[in-house]
């Protein structure tokens, strides 16, 4: 996008950021006149105590029921569930916390709430035209950015693939983004949430239907990320690594909803939907691959990716093939598996290509890529040693 064109930024969430805001839910609820509150998250937050921490501050201030059965790669069953026990306790707000999965869940939620439905019938852009239940969202991982974003990506487990939502009628009306809930995050989920937000912000800045606020947002989010995540990974009770983490994650969020996502996450969304696999983890596997894939035509974007990350000398192209090093060294010294470790099948590459190339955000990858594209990237990845 040329300094002349025109663009948009729409942005229907309020964000409170800081240590504490979370406490804040009970105040947030009443401002915005919710009576009954659906609180939308998964077992592990459950039993991590985070979600007793939420409810405690509601207790004798608002009217609130629990569904804790979203899974990992949230399913549409998942979906479907929550919005009858919503409908049943006539929910008028949802509350999501968790990571992406609970808070994508929610997001789906409040739409089937009011206006039924199965979680396929809304998939893509533009499909919901009426009102949908009030959603406030408290993220506890730092990754996904979907306390901020316009999407839910969903899997139909009809079909083993996911799909997403995107509108920014799903957006949350307040997001409570608090670094002290992810203080108690272990080191692996911390590793691949950071290469998830940080691939965020990376195909955010660099997808060719990007804007100037978005690529703002990407560029000091990667930033952040690379200053970060090592420190949140190997020494979890740092507040100040999981403040910048946090924030890092927030804008990533916001750069990509802006913008898009590319070819990594056509590629990830193909794994998580057929084996399940953890999205974060994906990504970081695949996001080198796909950048030297795309560096022909992103040098320049990549070049200041790299300096972004405190890489400094070099011409654009030199600094950009440091920048991509630079992501694999991060993501070795965080403890990231190999593409291996997901056990995919070899015969399964050609079908997961396919997916891939259908994936909606394959048209906004900054360099063009067919199946034959993919097939070859996936190829790479499972022929690597390490
Ligand atoms: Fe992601």
């Amino acid at each position: 996008m040329g300094l002349l064109d025109s663009f948009e930024f729409i942005l229907p969430t309020r964000i409170k950021f800081g240590l504490g805001v979370a406490g804040q839910l009970a105040n947030e609820l009443e401002a915005l006149g919710a009576r009954k509150v659906l609180i939308v998250t998964d077992r592990g937050i459950a039993g991590a105590g985070l979600l007793d921490r939420v409810t405690e501050s509601l207790k004798g201030k608002v009217e609130f029921t629990v569904y804790d059965g979203v899974e990992e790669n949230p399913k549409d069953r998942n979906v479907e569930e929550a919005a009858e026990f919503a409908r049943r306790n006539g929910a008028d707000c949802v509350v999501a916390l968790g990571g992406g999965s609970p808070i994508d869940a929610a997001k789906a939620v409040c739409v089937l709430a009011l206006q039924g439905g199965r979680a396929k019938d809304y998939k893509g852009k533009g499909k919901i035209k009426d009102k949908c239940l009030s959603l406030v969202t408290i993220p506890t991982t730092s990754g996904t950015g979907s306390e901020v974003t316009f999407s839910s990506v969903i899997t139909d487990t009809d079909e083993n693939y996911k799909f997403t939502i995107k509108s920014p009628a799903i957006a949350a009306k307040v997001a409570l983004v608090d670094p002290e809930l992810t203080l108690t995050v272990p080191p692996a989920v911390t590793a691949s949430t950071g290469i998830d937000a940080l691939t965020h912000a990376i195909e955010g800045y660099t997808a060719n239907v990007t804007e100037p606020i978005a690529e703002a947002l990407g560029l000091y989010a990667i930033e952040l990320i690379a200053a970060n995540l090592k420190e949140a990974v190997h020494n979890g009770n740092s507040i100040e690594a999981r403040t910048g983490m946090m924030l890092g994650s927030l804008l990533a969020g916001l750069c990509f909803s802006h913008s898009d996502v590319g070819s990594v996450h056509c590629m990830a969304e193909a794994l998580g939907g057929m084996y399940d696999a953890p999205h974060g983890l994906c990504n970081a596997i695949l996001l080198p691959y796909v950048m030297e894939y795309n560096l022909p035509e992103a040098e320049y974007k990549y070049a200041r990716i790299a300096r972004a990350m405190g890489i400094e000398n070099g011409d654009d192209k030199q600094a950009a093939i440091l920048g991509i090093e630079k992501i694999r060294k991060i993501s070795k010294d965080i403890g990231l598996p190999s593409f291996k470790s997901l056990n995919i099948r070899e015969e399964d590459l050609e079908e997961l290509a396919g997916m891939s190339a259908e994936n909606i955000s394959t048209d906004s990858n900054p360099r063009r890529i067919d199946k034959q594209g993919y097939l070859a990237l996936f190829k790479k990845a499972y022929g690597a040693r390490y």
